[in-house]
């Protein structure tokens, strides 16, 4: 199955058989990264998925590690991590074998019983959204990745997030839960806006079935327009025209429902118009419009 290059990882433990276990294990073995790969899942049965049987063994339980492991990778529920790494620290495997995990939001405090044991610990989250556990292998590749940890867990964070042809942030100590409210808005709330615009245009006589494509090409567009100008230069519509009609006509229309999230992101492209240089007065009557000094 492997593409290419001799294998940096050796033998790597998944534990987590969800989206992105089965996609990073998959990727990692499609890239060649790793001469070995073990899953571990809390399901019985061997779940259907390329990796199983030629690319990957499924273990279905944490009862025992398998033999000569050389790095850990745990990729459960944020909720689920600390319950996994004290099981972990009570079996035995060797203390200089760097475990980590793709948590955004949890650091590596989490896996302290394992730290506690010697093993050297860190994180490696993918900002992407994998919604799949095959489809998501693809999503992983080229991606950046927010990465904590020292020695030889920064090492195999950094194998890892290389493997995959990404690159690696560097997050500050006590920064991943902000680092980790940023991505839920660039990624999950997007997905909310979007499903906001489809109920919209439905109550405009557009289904949304008609609308979704329309929506997710207008909205990759500004999305692109940020990535290669910064968001000052790429705010368009009426808030950054100063076009104060408009903006009262959308609220005169949205529903009481509607109208608090509007408001609350016309303020933030309000502070971006401001920087962009829009008019003071007109700012002035936007700002009363959209409550911003509530
Ligand atoms: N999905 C994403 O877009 C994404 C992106 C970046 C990072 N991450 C991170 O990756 C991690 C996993 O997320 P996911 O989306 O892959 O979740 P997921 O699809 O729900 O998979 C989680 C896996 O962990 C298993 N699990 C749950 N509780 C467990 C426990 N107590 N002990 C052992 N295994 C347990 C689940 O088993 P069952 O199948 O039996 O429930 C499942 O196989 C999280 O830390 C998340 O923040 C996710």
């Amino acid at each position: 199955m492997a593409e290419s290059g001799p294998a940096r990882i050796g033998h790597l433990w998944i534990i987590g058989s969800g989206r992105t276990g089965l996609s990073l294990g998959l990727l990692l073995r499609r890239t060649g990264a790793v001469h070995r790969l073990t899953v571990t899942g809390r399901r019985p049965g061997t779940p259907a998925h390329p990796l199983f049987p030629a690319d990957a063994e499924y273990r279905p339980s944490l009862d025992a590690a398998p033999n000569a492991v050389d790095g850990v990778l745990i990729a459960v529920p944020d909720g689920a991590i600390e319950e996994v790494a004290g099981r972990l620290a009570s079996l035995s495997i060797p203390r200089d074998v760097p475990v980590v995990h793709t948590s955004g939001s949890r650091s590596t405090e989490v896996l302290g019983a394992l730290a506690e044991r010697g093993h050297p610990t860190g994180g490696a989250h993918p900002l992407a959204a994998i919604a799949d556990p095959v489809a998501g292998a693809e999503r992983l590749r080229g991606v950046a990745w927010g990465v904590e940890g020292d020695g030889a867990a920064r090492a195999l964070a950094e194998s890892i997030v290389h493997a995959c042809g990404g690159r690696a942030l560097a997050i500050a100590p006590g920064g991943k839960p902000v680092y980790h409210a940023a991505a839920v808005f660039a990624s999950n709330y997007a997905v909310a806006l979007l499903a906001v615009a489809e109920r919209l245009m439905d109550a405009a006589g557009v289904p949304a079935g008609e609308a979704r494509g329309a929506l997710a090409g207008l909205a990759t567009g500004a999305v692109e327009n940020v990535a290669a100008h910064g968001p000052v230069p790429a705010l368009t519509g009426p808030v950054v025209r100063g076009d104060v009609e408009t903006v009262a006509l959308h609220l005169e229309r949205l529903s009481a429902a509607e109208r608090p999230l509007y408001c609350s992101l016309g303020r933030e492209a309000l502070r971006l118009a401001r920087q962009a240089g829009l008019d003071p007065a007109a700012a002035a009557r936007l700002s009363d419009l959209l409550g911003e000094a509530q």
